[in-house]
């Protein structure tokens, strides 16, 4: 009998052993091909011999310094790199232990920013509905989960949520993409005039949607509008890239496809790619400046944040997916997946969106295609997808209530990026096969 406080407390979880390349071994020797990097994280496979290497040295030299007292080599050389390939205006970055961790600062930080710029009365975030920020409590309530919300409603802040940018369920038969993409844009512009637009902190949001929607990637010009809007009443703009930044879409960071620079950026998951734990928050020059200008230090702080060890293995990480030019081979594997997926559930009908981009791909089940009706969600679809997937001893990432926090199920791939062409038909035919497996269990 386990002392583990498991996630699923009914769950029989199989005890991995061994990191191998795309794989993850189990104690029985199974071996279980990773398709969604556990939740778009394992960027590298679990094996990769030159982050375990600068673990084991930076361990060897030094594993931790308190970052009030020091900071460390490879803090202020990661610092550099992320800084030297980050969109403009972003000039520093604070180091935190994971997500969650580096949204809770992005919310402070934009609270104090309106504070040492003498607007007190900057205190409400606009975020969007069917979005995931994390499970911390700020985090938690800026984030628009319904499903993950729901028990904790009494704790959390006051957030105003906007629609998503869900083209696939969103977009009216008479818009076009772009159209489609002003109107929910706009929907921040008339959420700042009802709350007032000199009370507005911060509008945050996941450049392409992870977990929550599966993949949703925005239309073109909906950031452009929503940056405008932001700028024109002095509010920040805070884009959660824990899920789809450091390279899943193919550029480094997600937001460089949508044309825009946010105001505070944080990112995590792929940053340290598992090998340790590790989130940032990278912040303007303009916020800084405000903040060593003002009161001289960010009311904020965690015992790890700047960990040398998780900083040492996120360097590693971060020079290999340079220097391998692994960002060309997500769009070279990411190609590849959306035209396999194409082929093989482009017309299933079962299917009614396949989306995403680069290694960051959404299926979205579907009862009917034509009404674009989800299956009873008393069947728990995505948990028997889930179960068929770790069947055909793959891992994927599915997830209910697509639509609303209830209705809705789709399945995120995230593979990492060192995944091959035979191991992409391989994924391919295991996810197919676990969905029509679950629907068969469902459908009389
Ligand atoms: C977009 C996004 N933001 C924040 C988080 C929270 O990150 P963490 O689980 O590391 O706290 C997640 C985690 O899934 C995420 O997907």
């Amino acid at each position: 009998m386990s002392h583990v406080f498991y996630r699923h407390t009914k769950a029989d979880y199989p005890i991995a052993v061994k990191g191998d390349g795309v794989f993850i071994v189990d104690r029985e020797g199974d071996r279980y091909l990773d398709a969604s990097g556990g939740a778009a994280v394992s960027c590298l496979g679990h094996s990769d011999p030159d982050v375990i290497a600068a673990i084991k040295t930076q361990v060897d030299n030094l594993s931790f310094a308190h970052t009030g007292f020091f900071t460390s080599a490879p803090a202020e050389e990661l610092a550099d790199l992320l800084i030297g390939l980050a969109p403009d205006g972003l000039d520093k970055v604070y180091f935190v232990s994971g997500g969650s961790e580096a949204m809770e600062a992005a919310l402070k930080l934009a609270r104090q920013y309106h504070l040492e710029n003498g607007q007190p009365e900057r205190n409400r975030f606009i975020a969007r509905r069917q979005s995931y920020h994390g499970n911390t409590l700020g985090a938690l309530a800026v984030g628009g989960n319904a499903l993950r919300r729901r028990p904790f409603e009494p704790l959390l802040s006051d957030v105003t949520h906007i629609s998503p940018c869900y083209a696939y369920r969103g977009r009216r038969d008479d818009e076009s993409p772009e159209q489609y993409g002003l109107r929910v844009a706009d929907e921040l512009e008339t959420a700042i005039q009802d709350l007032g637009p000199d009370t507005v902190c911060a509008f945050i949001a996941e450049p392409v949607v992870g977990a929550t929607l599966g993949a949703v990637p925005a239309v073109p010009g909906y950031f452009k509008r929503i940056r405008d809007i932001c700028d024109r009443h002095g509010i920040l703009l805070i884009l959660d890239e824990v899920m789809c930044g450091m390279g899943r879409t193919g550029t480094l960071f997600a937001c460089e496809q949508d044309g825009v620079s946010p105001d505070i950026l944080i990112t995590a998951k792929g940053l340290g790619a598992g090998y340790q734990p590790i989130g940032a928050m990278l912040v303007s020059r303009r916020i800084f400046e405000a903040v060593r200008d003002g009161s001289g230090f960010f009311q904020h702080g965690h015992t790890y944040m700047g960990h040398p060890t998780a900083c040492a293995a996120a360097l590693a990480v971060q020079k290999a997916i340079q220097g391998r030019g692994l960002l060309e081979q997500v769009r070279i594997r990411g190609n590849q997946l959306e035209e396999a997926l194409t082929e093989r559930l482009g017309n299933h009908r079962h299917v009614g969106d396949l989306r995403g981009r680069g290694l960051f791909r959404g299926i979205e089940i579907v009862h009917d295609r034509t009404e674009k009706s989800s299956f009873d969600p008393s069947h728990g679809l995505a948990g028997r997808i889930k179960t068929e997937a770790l069947k055909r001893r793959m891992i994927c990432y599915p997830m209910s209530g697509t639509i609303d926090g209830k209705q809705g199920d789709h399945v995120l791939l995230a593979p990492p990026f060192i995944v091959g062409e035979n191991d992409v038909h391989e994924i391919v035919d295991r996810v197919a096969g676990a969905i029509d497996a679950a629907i068969d269990q469902v459908t009389p």
